[in-house]
């Protein structure tokens, strides 16, 4: 594999958070490429520097030292604003506790991204009631977070995190917050998205869940100690 072409490309990449006058190594000499196309898990102990990756990775921070290319992009040269460019048409986010405005329908939920990436509101009515269907939501456009489950509501969060069409869905625990039942379903939607051409990575504590997965990432102390990729080793 020649790692100059993976869509996500860290090299010794360090992130170090200084704190009275010491320095935490969160992410300490990480290498990791992604290839296009990916579905990883990020797995390891609290702490280890999943989040502080996850992060680096989406662009709402930025490493210490190393080099980060996204897609060819050398994100350490880029300004502010245009890392915010690179964010948005690029990546997607999920969290943990979906993070859905209360007051909002479903379909204003997965339109408020929409809304600050400037596109027309007629494409944004489309295009959320289209990735509304895609997650299997069709029939809940107006149904506001408090009525609706709470793997529904991780589906809308999905679904806003789709809406911008990124190439990259990034999700910090995702099933957290989920029954395992429920943790199985937005594991296979994660894995329909995939066979879309989504690159998913994923962090989790949970084994179960990151199985689902083709490639799993262990973390510890801010580096990674164990790398599988079952794709490749079945045959
Ligand atoms: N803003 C910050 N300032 C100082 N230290 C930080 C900051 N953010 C994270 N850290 C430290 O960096 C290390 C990695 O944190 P990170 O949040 O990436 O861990 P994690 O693997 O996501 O853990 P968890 O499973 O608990 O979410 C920890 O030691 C943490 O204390
Ligand atoms: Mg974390």
């Amino acid at each position: 594999m020649d790692s100059s072409k993976s869509l996500i490309d860290l090299r010794s990449v360090n992130r170090i958070y200084e704190m009275g006058g010491e320095s935490v190594y969160a992410l300490n000499d990480l290498t990791l490429s992604i290839d296009s196309g990916s579905y990883v898990a990020i797995m390891g102990t609290s702490g280890s520097g999943k989040s502080t990756l996850m992060n680096i990775v989406g662009c709402l921070d930025r490493p210490t030292s190393g080099t980060y290319s996204l897609d060819g992009v050398d994100i350490l040269s880029c300004s502010d604003d245009q890392l915010a460019e690179v964010r948005n048409a690029k990546i997607g986010f999920v969290f943990q506790q979906f993070n859905l405005l209360a007051s909002m329908t479903a379909m204003e939920n997965v339109m408020l991204p929409m809304v600050y990436a400037g596109i027309p509101k007629a494409e944004r009515f489309s295009r959320a009631s289209q990735v509304l269907e895609q997650v299997g939501l069709g029939t809940r456009l107006q149904h506001r977070p408090n009525q609706l489950s709470g793997g529904q509501q991780q589906r809308v969060s999905i679904a806003r995190a789709l809406a911008n069409k990124p190439s990259i869905l990034l999700a910090d625990e995702p099933t957290g917050a989920l029954d395992s039942h429920t943790a199985e379903e937005t594991m296979n939607l994660f894995n329909e998205l995939v066979g879309r051409g989504i690159t998913v990575i994923l962090v989790t504590h949970d084994q179960d869940t990151a199985d689902h997965a083709r490639r799993i990432v262990r973390m510890r102390d801010g580096q990674i100690v164990d790398d599988s990729d079952s794709s490749s080793s079945v045959v």
